[in-house]
């Protein structure tokens, strides 16, 4: 029981969609009305600008490191926090609170590594932005980031992480899909600012 409901705690934090809130209540803008439509941080960048953009992705990053803590301020420590953060990212990717569409698991799972690993989390945040740099593609650096986290979590030998890595980066390459085709296809934006 215990663990059902720290479960659905964390679901219903994922649901959070900063991207609408900050949107409507800040810009009166419903971001899935423009550019890609996603409710993310970086498309609040691409239609809001950088302070929206800034606050969504660090609010998106904190849902899933606050999902991770979940076990130990409920007393719950044998409660993995692996587990209880990835359904953050569900509650992100599937929003009960903006009728199930929502995010791309990018900066929520981000949130989960530095929650169980700061060190591993500043290197797949060096990582994001080396690979921003090179394509100035978002969702490409986001994808290859997912990946690195795997090998980064196989390098520090913890099985836990390279588990639930790979659970996660198969979320952000699923809900990618169509930023896929557009970068094979050559119509996927690039940054402009970097
Ligand atoms: O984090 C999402 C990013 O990788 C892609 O977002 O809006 O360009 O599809 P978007």
């Amino acid at each position: 029981m215990d663990y059902i409901l720290l479960v659905i705690i964390a679901y219903l934090l994922g649901s959070i969609p900063f991207a609408l809130i900050v949107g409507k209540v800040g810009y009166k803008t419903d971001i899935r009305e423009h550019g890609s439509g996603n409710l993310g941080g970086t498309n609040t960048f691409r239609v809001l600008g950088i302070k929206a953009g800034l606050i969504v992705t660090i609010a998106d990053i904190l849902k899933g490191t606050l999902a991770t803590q979940l076990p130990f301020l409920f007393g719950m420590n044998d409660i993995n926090p692996l587990i209880i953060g990835i359904f953050a990212v569900v509650g992100h990717m599937y929003p009960l609170f903006a009728k199930f569409k929502g995010g791309k698991a990018v900066a929520t799972s981000g949130g989960i590594i530095l929650g169980v690993s700061p060190l591993l989390f500043a290197i797949i945040l060096a990582t994001f932005f080396l690979m921003l740099y090179l394509t100035k593609y978002v969702s490409l650096s986001s994808m290859v980031t997912g990946v690195v986290t795997v090998i980064g979590a196989l390098l520090l030998q913890e099985t836990g992480l390279v588990i639930v890595g790979v659970i996660l980066t198969a979320f952000v390459f699923y809900r990618h899909r169509e930023n896929i085709k557009r970068i094979i296809n050559k119509t996927e934006p690039k940054i402009k600012w970097m």
